[in-house]
């Protein structure tokens, strides 16, 4: 791999101020147009080591999509600098696409009418991937992915998780060193969603491979990524752990508690505030990064206290409280683009 030989293993991906603006052209009457700029991307910067898995999450048209089209090539940026693997996406499109692989939820890669196993006996060729790879990749992703039951049959009657799975497998043949999943899990079933986290969790760990996943469902996240960055009106708000999405966040943690009679809200002052009762059971919310040891103790000390449990903030409520902060309502997922439409995967003439 000697063209690899000068990049970074810290700065694998390398995103540097990067922007994107999209000259839109609106039609507002009889012979009128008016033109908008819309910012997607707006000066963005970070860099992911390899071997790291990354969620990048934040609500509709926030511009996650675009950054992937971005780090893929398919888009060029309008300003700033990428490197991806060393390789500016956009001016080498095709040295790039035999690197990284690429799948989006919303649409497939595979061809509709024809049988799995054909899309994937197309990509054999077009990747130009050695026989002996190719049988053997072929062969784990089968079987990780519990294909074999479907290779005869044609995209266009797979369900979703599926077809999913389906193109995860392709997206893979040709043993790309990074993976973009663009809302890998939208629309699937749970059992589906289970098997697709477990199948990138053992491809992160096992094979190394960089993993950069799009996410509206923030399970994907807390199940597969130690690192989450939050993108809001194209510009990036949070880049760290998950766990300190709480502290940004500001987040509650919520201790029940069961007293052995219904009572007036418990009063322990600013430890905590009671948010709701209901007969002997009431909700206290306090600090995440505060310990409920004192609180216990002080309200078993000075009320009849019978049973208690404490629950974790909700991460979705923590995100959506950090973009209210930064002076922007979440949005509920409502981006069903059409996910019939096929898209030519990468190397031809682009
Ligand atoms: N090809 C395009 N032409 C014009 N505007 C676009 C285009 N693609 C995306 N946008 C706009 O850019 C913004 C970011 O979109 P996108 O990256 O798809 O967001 P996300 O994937 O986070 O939902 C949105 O306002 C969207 O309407
Ligand atoms: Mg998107």
């Amino acid at each position: 791999m000697s063209e690899g030989a000068t990049v970074s293993e810290s700065a694998f991906i390398e995103v540097d101020r990067v922007e994107k603006v999209f000259d839109v052209r609106r039609r507002t009457g009889f012979l009128r147009r008016e033109l908008r700029r819309v910012r997607a991307v707006d000066s963005i910067s970070f860099t992911v080591a390899r071997g790291e898995m990354v969620g990048y999450i934040g609500p509709n048209g926030a511009g996650k999509s675009t950054t992937i089209k971005m780090l893929t090539g398919i888009l060029t940026p309008s300003g700033g600098r990428l490197r991806v693997a060393g390789i500016d996406p956009s001016r080498e499109r095709t040295r790039l696409a035999h690197r990284i692989g690429v799948v989006f939820g919303q649409r497939t890669t595979l061809w509709w009418d024809l049988p799995l196993i054909d899309s994937y006996r197309l990509m054999h060729r077009m990747y130009r991937i050695p026989d002996g790879r190719y049988r053997e990749n072929l062969d784990r992703l089968v079987e990780l992915l519990d294909l074999s039951a479907l290779l005869e049959v044609p995209v266009r009657q797979l369900s979703l998780g599926q077809r999913m799975r389906g193109d995860i497998a392709a997206a893979l043949l040709h043993d790309p060193e990074v993976l973009y999943l663009d809302e890998p899990t939208i629309g699937l079933d749970v059992v589906s969603k289970g098997r697709v986290r477990e199948f990138l969790r053992e491809l992160n760990t096992e094979r190394g491979t960089t993993v950069l996943l799009t996410t509206h469902d923030l399970q994907d996240i807390e199940q597969l990524c130690s690192r989450v960055m939050v993108i809001d009106h194209g510009r990036l708000v949070y880049d760290g752990a998950l766990a300190g999405l709480h502290e940004a966040g500001e987040s509650e943690r919520t201790l029940v508690v069961d007293l052995a009679r219904e009572l007036p809200p418990v009063d322990v002052g600013e430890a905590a505030r009671v948010v709701k009762v209901d007969g002997p059971r009431q909700w206290l919310a306090f600090p995440a990064a505060a310990s409920a040891a004192p609180l216990v103790a002080r309200i078993a000390a000075e009320y009849p206290l019978v049973d208690l449990s404490v629950r974790e903030p909700d991460i979705e409520a923590v995100i959506a409280k950090m973009l209210y902060s930064t002076g922007d309502a979440p949005q509920v997922p409502s981006d069903r683009e059409a996910s019939r439409e096929t898209v030519v995967p990468a190397p031809g003439n682009s």
